[in-house]
């Protein structure tokens, strides 16, 4: 299930800034309903934010087209969080007094989900007393508050009173909504990422792995209170900053020497990297130069039935499974013969899954038997169904 997330946008120069936020979370994987004041869309439309967050934005709370449910009461009791970004010192009086007014200062009040502000005003305006006392009253009643930050100001001022950046408010959600810590005291290994066989001095073997799978789930696992270990071969992912640690690897024999030294000690190991399957017989120290080259290629070591023999017997074990053909008969097969509990298959032929791309369609299958198929999904939203499939 998407997280769904509240953004209120009130009517200041940095509203422009809250479509980089909510493209930031709608990347992150969440279902994104923003609330505009009317002095908002003085600033930016509401089409930009439509567009952006694929929900149609809501200012009128007494346009009755709408579903049978009070709106805001609906909105306020299903997100997970509230941000409003930017807040006016309008809006920081208003709900400092429990005024209701408009669409969102009712749904902001409605919800009882945390709550995030983002101050961005004049300095002036920032600094006075009835201001600071209204933030003072806000704070109190449990929002976080992303205070501005020093700079030059779009009315030319230089002070205090720039909004904080979106990604900074982004990773706020994130903590926010990681509340639930469901994997909390687990340790967690997982791969990610391609490995690479070296031809010779130079040249190598690889694939076309971007290791952004396996990323999004150490970082989910981590969201949800693992103790994550990743170990990465060549990524283009960024990394998390919230993993136990990092070990970086280059060869698949570097890969299954790094994960099965630390398996044994695991609760769960999931294995979404993409290791070179076959490496040189013979490696050249130098560049070759010849005229002609011929490869001679053997078997790596197969780092995932290996997982599957030393694991503790507790322990759950996740193998991928990149299919051209035969996606369900392959992805059984492979479950059963590495000893794993759960795979993640994926027709890597269709559009939207697979490697190097942002997206993954994919079909769980367990030990018992049990198959589900998803519709192409962000890979962090991937990696929390993954998640959601490991809870006992
Ligand atoms: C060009 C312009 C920029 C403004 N920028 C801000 C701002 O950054 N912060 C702020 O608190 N008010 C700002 N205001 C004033 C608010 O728009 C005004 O207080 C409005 O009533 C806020 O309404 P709202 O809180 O319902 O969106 C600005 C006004 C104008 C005309």
């Amino acid at each position: 299930m998407k997280k769904k997330v509240l953004v209120g946008v009130t009517g200041g120069i940095a509203a422009y800034k809250s479509c980089y936020l909510v493209s930031a979370l709608v990347k992150m994987g969440c279902d994104v309903h923003v609330l505009m004041t009317d002095h908002a869309k003085e600033f930016v439309s509401a089409m930009t934010f439509e567009t952006l967050s694929h929900n149609p934005v809501v200012t009128n709370m007494f346009r009755r087209d709408r579903e049978w449910e009070v709106e805001h009461v609906s909105l306020a009791k299903s997100c997970e969080v509230v941000v409003v970004a930017p807040a006016t010192a309008n809006f920081v009086g208003k709900i400092a007094h429990g005024i209701c007014d408009d669409m969102l200062t009712t749904t902001y009040l409605a919800s009882k989900a945390p709550k995030i502000i983002c101050p961005a005003m004049n300095t002036a305006m920032y600094e006075d007393a009835v201001f600071q006392s209204n933030l003072k009253q806000v704070i109190s009643s449990g929002a976080t508050i992303l205070s501005p930050v020093s700079g030059t100001l779009a009315c030319g001022d230089v002070g205090v009173g720039k909004m904080v950046e979106p990604d900074v408010i982004a990773e706020e959600v994130k903590k926010a909504l990681a509340l639930t810590l469901d994997f909390e005291g687990k340790r967690v290994l997982v791969t990610a990422g391609a490995t690479v066989e070296d031809i010779d001095g130079v040249r190598f073997l690889s694939n076309h792995s971007s290791g952004k799978m396996g990323v999004a789930i150490a970082e989910r696992f981590a969201d949800r209170g693992a103790e994550v270990t990743l170990v990465a071969g060549s990524i283009t992912a960024k990394l998390p900053d919230n993993l136990k640690e990092v070990c970086r690897v280059s060869s698949t024999h570097d890969m299954f020497t790094a994960v099965t030294e630390r398996a044994p000690q695991m609760d769960i190991v999931v294995m979404a990297a993409a290791p070179a399957d076959y490496t040189p017989v013979t490696k050249f120290d130098q560049k070759v130069k010849s005229e002609t080259l011929t490869l001679s290629l053997k078997k790596t070591e197969d780092i995932a039935a290996a997982v599957g023999r030393i694991k503790s017997p507790s322990a759950k074990l996740v193998i991928f499974s990149a299919e051209t053909e035969n996606l369900l008969q392959n992805a059984k097969g492979k479950l059963i013969k590495k000893n794993a509990d759960l795979v993640v298959a994926n027709d890597v032929t269709q559009e939207g899954a697979g490697f190097n791309t942002d997206t993954n369609v994919v079909t769980l299958i367990d030990r018992e038997g049990n198959v589900k198929s998803y519709d192409k999904m962000p890979k962090i939203e991937v990696a929390d169904v993954i998640l959601d499939a490991l809870k006992i």
